[in-house]
C-alpha cells in the first residue's frame, strides 16, 4: 500500500471524525479538529491511500516541547506502516521547528501503541492514574529527551 502523508487540511475533517468514532471510547469532535487549523502552535497531519484519509496524529509545541496526540489509524489499513509514516513527518517537522522533547500519555493496556511510541524512542517515566474514562484506566506518560 502506498502510504502519503500531509498536513491536515478542513476537507480531512469528517473522515477523521468517522475513524476516530470506530477506534475510541471518546472520540474527537469535528469542531475539535476544526479548533486546531486556528492554533499556528498544533501542527497535525494525515495519511492517505490513494487519496483517502486513513489516519491523523498532532502535536501541540509548547515552549519546545511537543505533546504528541490523537495517533489514530483506520481499523482496516492498520499494520501497514500508516502511523510510522505520520510520526515520521511528525517528528521531522517538529524538529525543524525547534522542538527538543517529545512526551504524550496511553493507555497502559494499549501495548499496540506503546510499541509504536517505542520504536520511535519515547520510554515509559510514569504513570498518571485513573487518566482515562470509558473505560477507566491508568495512562503511561511516556518521554523523549534530547531529541534534537
Ligand atoms: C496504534 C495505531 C495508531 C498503530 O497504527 P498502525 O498504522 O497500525 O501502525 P504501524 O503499521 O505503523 O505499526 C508500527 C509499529 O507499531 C506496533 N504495532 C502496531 N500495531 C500493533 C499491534 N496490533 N500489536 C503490537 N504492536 C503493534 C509495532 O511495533 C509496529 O511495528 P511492526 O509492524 O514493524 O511490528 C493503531 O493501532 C490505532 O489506530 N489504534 C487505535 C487508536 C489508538 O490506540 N491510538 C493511540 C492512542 S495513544
Amino acid at each position: 500500500m502506498e502510504i502519503t502523508v500531509r498536513e491536515l487540511q478542513e476537507g480531512d475533517i469528517e473522515a477523521l471524525s468517522r475513524i476516530e468514532a470506530a477506534s475510541f471510547s471518546m472520540p474527537w469532535s469535528e469542531a475539535a479538529f476544526r479548533d486546531l487549523l486556528r492554533h499556528s502552535y498544533c501542527r497535525y497531519f494525515v495519511a492517505l491511500s490513494e487519496e483517502r484519509v486513513i489516519g491523523c496524529c498532532g502535536y501541540t509545541n509548547l515552549c519546545n516541547e511537543a505533546n504528541i496526540d490523537n495517533v489514530v489509524v483506520d481499523p482496516d489499513f492498520r499494520r501497514q506502516g500508516a502511523a510510522t509514516a505520520m510520526l515520521n513527518a511528525l517528528f521531522k517537522t517538529a524538529r525543524a521547528e525547534g522542538v527538543t522533547a517529545f512526551t504524550l500519555e496511553v493507555r497502559v493496556s494499549n501495548h499496540a501503541a506503546i510499541h509504536l511510541y517505542e520504536n520511535f524512542g519515547l520510554k515509559i517515566e510514569g504513570i498518571r492514574p485513573d487518566f482515562y474514562e470509558k473505560p477507566k484506566e491508568n495512562a503511561y506518560i511516556m518521554w523523549l529527551r534530547d531529541a534534537r
